[in-house]
């Protein structure tokens, strides 16, 4: 069992969901690799006391994540702050030798999204992944393997999303996700469009074009003391690509919907294909359940209902007719980050993090949707 020490960068809400996955690893059965934390970095010291009275391991804890980077005893760095400091943390990061698990949008723009690729570029040696969980849900694994196995026929479109409602009151507090300077022009799609890529770019389906629709919809927000202040961030976006099946050769619509007010959505991520041989779907609104279409000439023509218990791409102790739930898709997703570490390739095509050249596209795809917004025009990616 090889051990891969931890440094954290950013120990807010993500920071702490990586700390939950490492300390209960012994859940997983048959890996051969384990993440020990041994140091973390937060600006706030506040959000170190929960590192320090769980993490026996625990070596550093700091407010310099340049402390942190000199340390001896960290091999690898998980870094979950706000946007604007990607490209120069995610940079050190790679100049000090540690391996990356940075999160989306990887780069607050376009060009520091550039910024970090370069500086990959010159450290080949570092390995550097993007953080995207939802694709380790059992059913989405599922439709992983049908796109392997070329099930679905000519595709008819694909649509792909995620929705949140929380903003839909308008008294909700204003935080640095909703501030231009911080979260990025991309606004909603920064903040949530890697989700919805994750699958369609393994799949080998990146948009050709797009053409965007993106709403800013409560332009004011309070701050801490109450008062007003101007909220210049997208709420929601609509991308209509025409996308290419590399399998075919021929296009089809695929649809990315990032919202952060869409009534009644709590964090809900779906995904659904269609083509001439069999359609599939899936929602993390009914997480276990899976809607299948087959197509058999001369047959009814109906979708079936699979509800899917723990059937993970990484085994543990849980049985398989239990549910399978958000914290299980994270340690699955830290446990893809660590097997292609340790073994040099992933476990299978969709048991796999976002890598960086797929998180380069997305930076494409979000450029092109900003022109198009601001032309009313189709613009290639
Ligand atoms: N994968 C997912 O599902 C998911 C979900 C939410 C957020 N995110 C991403 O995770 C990242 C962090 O988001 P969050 O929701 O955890 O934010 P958060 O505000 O809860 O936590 C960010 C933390 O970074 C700290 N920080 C700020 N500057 C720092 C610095 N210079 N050095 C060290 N620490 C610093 C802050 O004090 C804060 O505790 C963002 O990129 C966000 O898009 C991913």
């Amino acid at each position: 069992m090889k051990t891969y020490r931890f440094g954290i960068i950013g120990c807010g809400l993500m920071g702490r969901e990586f700390g939950s996955a490492v300390a209960r690893w012994c859940h997983l059965t048959e890996v051969d690799f384990r993440p020990e934390i041994t140091a973390v970095c937060d600006v706030n010291p506040a959000m170190l006391g929960w590192f320090t009275s769980n993490f026996p391991g625990l070596r550093l804890a700091t407010s310099d994540y340049r402390e942190l980077l000199a340390s001896d005893a960290v091999d690898c760095v998980y870094c979950a702050v706000p946007h604007d400091l990607h490209a120069p943390l995610y940079c050190d990061i790679i100049r000090a030798g540690k391996h990356l698990l940075g999160e989306k949008p990887f780069g607050i723009d376009l060009a520091a999204n550039a910024a970090i690729n370069a500086c990959l570029a010159e450290h080949p040696e570092v390995f550097v992944r993007c953080s995207s969980e939802f694709p380790f849900f059992p059913p989405m694994q599922r439709l992983g393997r049908m796109i392997e196995a070329e099930a679905f026929g000519t595709l008819l479109e694909v649509n792909s999303g995620f929705l949140h409602s929380s903003d839909l009151n308008p008294a909700k507090p204003i935080n640095w996700k909703r501030l231009v300077e911080i979260n990025g022009e991309y606004g909603c799609l920064g903040d949530l469009g890697m989700h919805p890529c994750h699958m369609p770019f393994k799949a080998g389906w990146y948009p050709r074009n797009v053409r965007a629709i993106l709403s800013k919809i409560v332009t004011e927000r309070p701050d801490k003391e109450g008062h007003l202040v101007p909220c210049r961030t997208w709420d929601n976006g609509v991308l209509l690509c025409e996308a290419l099946d590399p399998v075919t050769g021929k296009p089809f619509p695929l649809t990315i919907k990032t919202q952060r007010i869409a009534p009644g959505e709590t964090d809900t991520w779906y995904f659904e294909v269609k083509g001439t041989r069999a359609c599939g779907r899936w929602s993390s609104t009914n997480p276990r359940r899976l809607e299948l279409f087959n197509y058999q000439p001369g047959a009814d023509q109906a979708w079936q209902h699979l509800d899917m218990g723990w059937e993970a791409a990484f085994k543990g102790i849980t049985g398989g007719i239990f549910e399978f739930g958000f914290t299980d898709c994270i340690q699955q997703m830290w446990a893809a980050f660590l097997h292609e570490l340790h073994h040099g390739q992933p476990l299978s095509r969709f048991a796999a993090c976002v890598t960086p050249a797929e998180v380069a596209w997305t930076h494409r795809l979000f450029t092109a949707a900003l022109r198009s917004q601001a032309q009313g025009s189709t613009e290639v990616v």
